[in-house]
């Protein structure tokens, strides 16, 4: 019987998970949010710290909640990359150091098909094919998915510029609203009247790429707006009007490569999957279409170490060779499989 540890820390959150055949069994997150509020974004120096302290006491919490020994762990699966270089370092010397330690395979992971992966511990194992949106605070990605860890990642599209995830972080800074953005937009918003503001759609013109993504626009056009208000700007209505204007290229972009395809899940994952109106106009449009939705609850959408743990599982399932120990993190790793270093090869 297999039980799998993971372990992310690529930017502000330690988060470890423990998770045997696609169940999780406990998970503990610690986040140093709180002390980057202040500087209005992610300090790598604070977050680093925050994870060399918090690792291990959460490491014994999600033992503690799973009710297993850490002698049982039989794999190490870390988040290698992307991420803040420093922070992930710290979580992937740990993973190796726990790997060396039990004599277990060390898998380092890539932090996005945790993302991916996650869901299924919340809806169980992934269809053969599938089409996933992954919206993070650092990406924005269509992807055709085939086994997560046996075949390569094939990109439909990506964000040109800023990420979704960044564009909320940035659209509340610029409302006076607080740092992490994407929970804040989300909460003010609902007080607010979606139609009041028609900010622009970015690249859903017939001529534009049909999958790629650009925020870095629509935020300009947020912050133009607010500038030329006369009195007080009504951030109930810029936040609804603006979630509306991401909600929407969103999902029409990922309900069009799904038909483009002939795929019948969309995966939704990421931070800003999270997002209520995103959630809600998603599964909207997936139904009007005759497409399966799957998106992971809430807690599961933003960065946690179930992810890891789950993508880990996978791997092992799928009897993928392990990590070197000596393995680099890669702070721009790009997505081409599970493992950083590509899709699991089989072991021999
Ligand atoms: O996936 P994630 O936790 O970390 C990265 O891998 O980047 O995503 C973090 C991003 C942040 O930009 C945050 O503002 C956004 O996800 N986010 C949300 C919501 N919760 C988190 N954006 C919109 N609505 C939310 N409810
Ligand atoms: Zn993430």
């Amino acid at each position: 019987m297999s039980l799998v540890l993971g372990i992310e820390t690529s930017c502000d959150e330690t988060g470890v998970g423990l998770v045997r055949d696609g169940v999780l069994l406990g998970d503990a997150l610690a986040s140093s949010m709180d002390e980057h509020a202040r500087f209005g974004g992610v300090v790598p120096e604070i977050a680093a710290r925050a994870h060399l302290h918090a690792l291990q006491p959460m490491v014994r919490h999600a033992l503690d909640r799973a009710g297993v020994a850490l002698s049982e762990v039989t794999a190490v699966a870390a988040t290698a990359g992307p991420g803040l270089a420093t922070a992930v370092q710290i979580g992937l010397a740990a993973g190796k150091a726990y790997a060396l330690a039990l004599g277990v395979p060390l898998y380092g992971v890539h932090h996005l098909a945790g993302h991916a992966a996650v869901d299924v511990l919340d809806h169980g194992p992934l269809p053969p094919r599938c089409v996933a949106l992954i919206v993070s605070g650092g990406h924005t990605s269509l992807l055709l998915l085939g086994d997560l860890a046996r075949d390569p990642i094939i990109h439909l599209g990506d964000t040109a510029d800023d990420a979704a995830g960044e564009a909320f972080d940035k659209v509340a800074r610029l409302l006076g609203l607080p740092y992490p953005g994407g929970p804040a937009i989300d909460r003010v918003a609902r007080d607010g009247n979606p139609k009041a503001i028609t900010f622009p759609r970015p690249l859903t013109r017939p001529t534009d790429p049909p999958y790629g993504f650009s925020f870095s626009g629509l935020k300009t056009a947020v912050a133009r707006w607010v500038e030329r208000q006369p009195g007080p700007v009504p951030v109930a209505d810029v936040a609804a009007s603006f979630q509306e204007a991401v909600a929407d290229t969103l999902s029409r972009k990922a309900v069009a490569a799904c038909r483009a395809h002939g795929i019948d899940t969309l995966l939704l994952v990421g931070g800003v999957a999270a997002n209520s109106r995103v959630r809600a106009l998603t599964a909207k449009r997936c139904t009007a279409s005759g497409i399966t939705l799957r998106v992971p609850r809430p807690a599961l959408c933003t960065d946690n170490g179930a992810m890891i743990a789950a993508v880990g599982d996978l791997l092992v399932h799928a009897d993928a060779a392990s990590s070197p120990l000596d393995i680099a993190a890669d702070p721009s790793a790009p997505l081409r499989g599970a493992l950083l270093s590509g899709p699991g090869l089989p072991r021999r």
